[in-house]
C-alpha cells in the first residue's frame, strides 16, 4: 500500500514514502458514502456502519499504518486519515438521522388512530332464536291471511279460565300451576296458556275469525332442562261456517311441514280440554329427529266447545271453529334438538349466534 506518487486531498499532500495512500483513503471514504446513501433502513444502516466505519474496515485498516508512517509525515498523514473518518461519521451520522425520522413517520401513520372514528370493536348481536321462531310461525299463518292478536299477560281469572269453560272447582284451574295475584278478590292471574286471547278475540273482532296468538305466559314450575317458569306459547283460532277437524288437520300438517320439514306429518290423539270438543293431542312425527325418527308431543287442539262460543256472544248453531296451542319453547326444542331449555333462559349471546345474526 504505497503511494506510486503524491496527491492531495483536501489540500494535505502525503508524500510518496508515506504506507497511507490517498487515492485508498479517497476510495474508501467514497465507497462509505455510498454504502451510507444506500442504506434503505436503520438496520441496513447498521450493516454498512460496521462494513465501512467499523474495525475491519478499509479505513480502519488504513488508520492502523500510521504506525509506519515516517515521523514527519505522521501529522498530514493523520490529519488525512482523521478528516476521511469524521467524514464518514458524519454521512453515517446524518444518513442515520433520516432514515430514524423517515420509520418514525411511517410507524406513525400506521398506528394513527382516528377518534373520532366509529369504534372498530362493535359487534353484531344476534336475535333471540325464540323470536325469530315466534316472527316465523306469525308469518306462515299471515301468508294464510291470519291476523296476529294479542292479550294481556296480567290476565283476568274469566278470562284464563271461566269464559273457556274452566268449572269453578275444576282440577285443570289447579292442574295449571298459576301464579295469583293479591288482593285474591280481583281475580288476577299471571295468564297460564294464551288461550284467553281466543276469547278476547271472539269479542273485540267482527266474525269470521282467523287469528294466530303468539306470547308469554306464566307457571309455577320448576326451572329445570324441561320446563321453565316463564315461557311462550302460540295459540290458534279460526271460527267461521262450516270448518270441521279437517280443517284443523289440514292447518296442522302445513304448518308442521314448514316447520319441520316436507316430510314432517301430524297425529291426533284424543284428549282433554275443557275449551275445546273434541279435543286432541297433537303429535308430529319428525324424520330429521336426532337419534332417529319419532312422534314428539307438540300440543293440544280441537273443535272450539260451544259454550267458549256462547261466553263471547257467538251463536254456536251458525258459527264453529278450531283452536290449538303449543309452547315455542318446546318447538324449538324439537327443530334444533336442543337438550336443555334453560340456555333458552339465560341470555348468552353464544348460544343466539349459533341461530345466525339476522339484523
Ligand atoms: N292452552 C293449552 C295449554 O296451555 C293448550 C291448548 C290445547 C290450546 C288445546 C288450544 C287447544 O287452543 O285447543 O296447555
Amino acid at each position: 500500500m504505497t503511494l506510486a506518487s503524491s496527491a492531495s486531498v483536501d489540500s494535505i499532500t502525503v508524500s510518496s514514502t508515506s504506507p497511507i495512500s490517498e487515492s485508498a483513503v479517497a476510495e474508501a471514504v467514497d465507497a462509505a458514502l455510498a454504502a451510507a446513501a444506500a442504506a434503505s433502513s436503520l438496520t441496513d444502516l447498521k450493516a454498512a456502519r460496521s462494513a465501512h466505519a467499523g474495525e475491519a474496515s478499509a479505513l480502519a485498516k488504513l488508520n492502523a499504518l500510521m504506525r509506519e508512517v515516517p515521523a514527519d509525515q505522521k501529522a498530514s498523514a493523520g490529519k488525512l486519515v482523521g478528516q476521511a473518518r469524521g467524514r464518514v461519521n458524519q454521512a453515517f451520522a446524518q444518513r442515520e438521522s433520516e432514515l430514524a425520522e423517515a420509520e418514525t413517520a411511517a410507524r406513525l401513520a400506521a398506528e394513527a388512530v382516528d377518534v373520532t372514528a366509529a369504534s372498530s370493536t362493535w359487534r353484531p348481536g344476534a336475535r333471540h332464536p325464540l323470536s325469530l321462531l315466534q316472527e316465523e310461525v306469525s308469518d306462515i299463518f299471515v301468508g294464510m291471511g291470519w291476523e296476529i292478536a294479542e292479550g294481556p299477560e296480567l290476565e283476568h281469572e274469566w278470562f284464563n279460565f271461566d269464559a273457556l269453560n274452566f268449572d269453578e272447582d275444576h282440577p285443570a284451574r289447579a292442574m295449571q300451576d298459576t301464579f295469583f295475584i293479591d288482593p285474591p278478590e280481583r281475580h288476577l292471574v299471571l295468564r297460564t296458556h294464551t288461550s284467553p286471547v281466543q276469547v278476547r278475540s271472539l269479542l273485540d273482532r267482527p266474525l269470521p275469525v282467523y287469528v294466530l296468538c303468539p306470547g308469554r305466559v306464566y307457571r309455577t314450575d320448576e326451572f329445570d332442562a324441561t320446563h321453565l317458569p316463564v315461557f311462550s306459547q302460540f295459540e290458534g283460532l279460526a271460527i267461521d261456517k262450516g270448518l270441521t277437524m279437517a280443517h284443523l288437520r289440514g292447518t296442522l300438517e302445513h304448518l308442521a311441514r314448514i316447520m319441520f320439514g316436507d316430510e314432517a306429518r301430524i297425529r291426533l290423539r284424543p284428549n282433554y280440554f275443557p275449551f275445546t270438543e273434541p279435543s286432541a293431542e297433537m303429535d308430529v312425527w319428525q324424520p330429521g329427529a336426532k337419534g332417529g325418527p319419532r312422534w314428539v308431543e307438540w300440543g293440544g287442539c280441537g273443535m272450539v266447545n260451544a259454550n267458549v262460543l256462547r261466553a263471547a256472544g257467538i251463536d254456536p248453531d251458525e258459527y264453529q271453529g278450531f283452536a290449538f296451542g303449543t309452547g315455542i319453547e318446546r318447538t324449538l326444542q324439537f327443530r334444533n334438538g336442543l337438550n336443555d331449555m334453560r340456555d333458552m333462559a339465560e341470555g348468552d349471546i353464544r348460544f343466539s349466534e349459533q341461530f345466525g345474526q339476522v339484523l
